[in-house]
């Protein structure tokens, strides 16, 4: 009895905190999942103002590194370093004061620097755009007033791919130069011309592809050059499954919860992460070479790559001389030179 009667005597407070926070919760942040036709995202209101997904697991808005260069992107809302999954251009932030995105009027989607210029656009004026939409995928795309898709974030991935996103011979997944940026770096995920998935380093002297391992044939490795769909995909479940005869699964396979990516890391190994919900850290569920050192180019020009004694180092011929770049002390940012 007396519970109850605790119970009833503070509804009414709970009911008046419960409004007051969700007044202010309406007042500090404005997500929503649609942007209108004729409506703008400002990066001044990035904190604040962007576009999630209906279940949260995704935002779409201006991702900051540093003061003043911001990035249209979409990222893992829960995961603790807000992981970026896909980028409009990578390789131009905008200034933190004056840019925006635009819904335009004309049915285009379009970023703009603070001096106007055109940072990169969804090339869809003339169509009936009425609205950009996030999805639960991670899928940012624009919808005629029928909803049928013009266009779709899933068409032009960045370095990730995510679960029931379709990967094919007209698209690739390019890795970051180093951590912390996001300029394309040198490896990549591709289909080649024989519709086999390989990952190659490709900088501007040098290209070499380094998997499937390269001293086996197509067939040695497993796979077929006799299906040209040039297709793969990565299921809700955490399997991959791909048209050259790739298949792999995620260590926790099964669990429909679990959100995943595929990623072309900066280190140039492919890897599987499964979001950890209560740490929001990522954990390797599967990875395209368990050996590091047998990513080409991984230490750089000239660089040598060895296990001291587990983990890999990175080290310079005799008689060379080096340093590092900006960001590095393993990774392909080693400068070896006579
Ligand atoms: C839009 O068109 C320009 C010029 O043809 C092209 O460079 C750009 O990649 C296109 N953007 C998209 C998102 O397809
Ligand atoms: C080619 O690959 C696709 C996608 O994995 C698959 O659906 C199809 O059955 C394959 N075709 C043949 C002939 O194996
Ligand atoms: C968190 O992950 C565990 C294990 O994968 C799962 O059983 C649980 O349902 C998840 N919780 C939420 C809230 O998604």
């Amino acid at each position: 009895m007396r519970h109850q009667a605790l119970t009833f005597s503070n509804f009414p407070t709970l009911l008046i905190c419960l409004l007051v926070s969700l007044f202010t919760s309406f007042e500090s942040s404005e997500s929503q999942n649609l942007l209108q036709r004729g409506s703008s995202l400002s990066v001044e209101d990035s904190s604040h103002v962007y576009l999630t997904s209906p279940d949260k697991t995704f935002t779409c808005g201006f991702y900051s590194l540093g003061e003043n260069a911001y990035w249209f992107s979409i990222w893992f809302t829960n995961s603790k370093d807000t992981t970026v999954v896909w980028m409009a251009n990578r390789e131009r932030p905008v200034n933190g004061k004056g840019s925006k995105v635009s819904l335009q009027k004309n049915g285009d989607l379009v970023l703009k620097d603070v001096d106007g210029s055109v940072i990169w656009t969804t090339n869809t004026s003339s169509t009936g755009a009425d609205r950009a939409e996030l999805l639960d995928s991670g899928n940012l795309v624009l919808k005629d007033i029928d909803g049928n898709t013009l266009w779709q974030s899933f068409d032009f991935p960045t370095d990730t791919l995510l679960p029931n996103q379709p990967f094919t011979t007209r698209q690739k997944l390019v890795s970051r130069s180093g951590p912390g940026a996001f300029a394309s770096g040198y490896f990549s995920l591709y289909f080649n011309d024989e519709n086999v998935l390989r990952l190659i380093y490709d900088d501007p002297d040098i290209s070499s592809v380094y998997w499937p391992n390269p001293d086996y044939d197509v067939f040695q490795n497993g796979r077929t050059k006799y299906n040209s769909s040039g297709v793969a995909v990565l299921d809700a479940r955490g399997h991959f499954l791909s048209s050259d005869n790739l298949q792999f699964s995620a260590l926790d396979m099964g669990g429909f919860r679990i959100k995943r990516r595929l990623t072309m890391d900066y280190d140039g190994n492919l890897r599987l992460y499964s979001l950890n919900n209560v740490t929001g850290l990522w954990i390797v569920s599967w990875l395209a070479l368990l050996q590091q050192c047998q990513v080409h180019g991984v230490c750089g020009r000239n660089g040598i790559c060895t296990y001291a004694p587990h983990k890999p180092k990175c080290s310079c011929p005799p008689e060379f001389e080096f340093y590092y770049q900006v960001g590095g002390s393993f990774s392909q940012d080693l400068v070896c030179h006579l």
